[in-house]
């Protein structure tokens, strides 16, 4: 196992180019599996989670062919439905198969994700929409077990809260469903777009793209997909909060700043300089220094898009313990995503948990010290980066396979920037 060694203080300058999300990677690829063909998707970021989706689509007979960053996939010979509890207790954005398989064999048997360390993270609001669409299915075994005895049937869905995965499970399954499917409170997040434009482009018929309803027309067949991964918002936003906890100054590459409305108000609120053009970012902290100022203490509450993303609470923290005064981080989405906290406290950070809010008082950009820390999940994992970088003298962070599953070519990234960072064998 791998560990990640950071010497901190040095603040990161340069440009960087942004990778593809792997939050639309995934159901981008299982849509693959609702058309045979040769199907073509631009901009696939190369991280552990693609690697495994990959391994899940050759279980089911898929064959595929990866060469920078282009992902071709041939889903003609789909013959098996079943995803094993081996491979989605690795990733549970596995769950996105059972939509398509339904949709294009008619049954489909998958593990059931079981625990999070985020958080209970259960899937009752796909299994209710699939349930609703006329699909039979048995929970045996810690399998969900589905199967169409004639055909899904188009229907009214209400998700209680708008998840992303159960929002995209329900409209791959509703492409080729009889009649009209409409999902209201459906998740408007930039990724769920991304896959209704993958989808229109195979010939399904959606309306409502990046609005909270929307409606899935039926259609007979579709054709395969060429198409392009909109690029990561959450590893700009992670690059962003890295150069401004360490006072540097940078141009983020290939992003789509539009995505980042609720974080880039923040970073403008805390003091920092940021400029935005369709596809690039300039951030520069060094002005907050220049004029002997602080980062100012600003608070945060994560909601669905295009709210403050929960996937960039836990660099927003790191960034506020070196702000000047008390920031409240509030995490509205999952019920126990503070796991860095502590974490974050051995480098001398002083937060207080109260429930789903935590309390920050920052200590100036000089307050954290480097320490040896803990990796438990991949959001947390990039705060002890940038805790890392930002602190004085040397910091550790084990278990960094959590990193691995979602930033791409992270070492190499930060040390283009001037970071000084490199693995080490545990
Ligand atoms: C997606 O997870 C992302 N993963 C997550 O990113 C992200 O944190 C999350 O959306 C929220 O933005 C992928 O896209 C692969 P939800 P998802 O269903 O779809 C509850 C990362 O770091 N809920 O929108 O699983 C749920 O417990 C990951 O890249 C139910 O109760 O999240 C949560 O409280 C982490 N029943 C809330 O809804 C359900 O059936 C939102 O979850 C489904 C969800």
């Amino acid at each position: 196992m791998e560990k990640l060694i950071i010497d901190g203080g040095i603040p990161l300058r340069g440009e960087l180019r942004i990778s593809g999300a792997k939050n639309a990677a995934l159901p981008l690829i299982a849509a693959t599996l609702l058309a045979p063909g040769e199907h073509v998707l631009k901009n696939v970021p190369d991280l552990r989670d693609t690697r495994t989706f990959l391994k899940l689509m050759e279980n089911l007979g898929i064959s595929w062919q990866y060469d920078g960053h282009i992902l071709k996939v041939d889903a003609t010979h789909l013959n098996f439905s079943e995803a094993s509890y081996e491979l989605v207790k690795t990733m549970r954005a596995s769950v996105l198969v059972l939509g398509p398989l339904l949709a294009r064999l008619g049954k489909a048997k998958v593990s059931l994700p079981g625990g999070c360390a985020i958080g209970e993270r259960p899937i009752d609001f796909h299994i209710k929409g699939f349930e609703q669409m006329g699909v039979n299915i048995k929970l045996e075994q810690g399998y969900v077990d589905a199967e169409v005895y004639e055909s899904m049937q188009g229907t009214h869905i209400y998700f209680d809260i708008p998840s992303v995965t159960g929002t995209e499970n329900i409209i791959m399954a509703a492409t080729l469903a009889q009649g009209t499917t409409t999902i209201k409170n459906a998740a408007k997040e930039p990724e769920v777009g991304n896959l209704i434009d993958m989808l229109q482009g195979m010939g399904a018929k959606i309306e409502g793209k990046n609005s909270d309803t929307l409606i899935v027309h039926g259609v007979e067949k579709l054709q395969p997909a060429n198409c392009t991964i909109i690029p990561e918002r959450i590893e700009t936003g992670t690059y962003l909060i890295a150069a401004g906890a360490t006072g540097g100054e940078v141009t983020i590459t290939d992003c789509q700043p539009a995505h980042l409305p609720a974080l880039l108000e923040k970073l403008r609120f805390a003091g920092f300089v940021v400029e935005q053009n369709a596809d690039s970012i300039y951030l520069n902290a060094g002005k907050i220094s220049e004029n002997g100022g602080a980062i100012r203490s600003t608070d945060i509450k994560t909601m669905p898009y295009p709210g403050y993303p929960t996937d960039l609470q836990a660099q927003f923290m790191a960034l506020m313990t070196l702000a000047d005064g008390v920031s409240v981080v509030n995490e509205t989405i999952f019920e126990n995503r503070f796991m860095h906290v502590a974490e974050l406290r051995r480098m001398g950070a002083r937060i207080q948990i109260d429930g789903h809010s935590a309390v920050v008082k920052g200590k100036g950009i000089s307050g954290l010290i480097g320490a040896p820390v803990m990796s438990t999940d991949l959001r947390a994992s990039s705060s002890l980066v940038i805790a890392g970088l930002a602190a004085s003298g040397r910091t550790t962070i084990s278990r960094i396979y959590h990193l691995e599953r979602g930033y791409e070519k992270l070492v190499d990234k930060l040390s283009n920037l001037g970071a000084r960072v490199w693995k080490e064998q545990e």
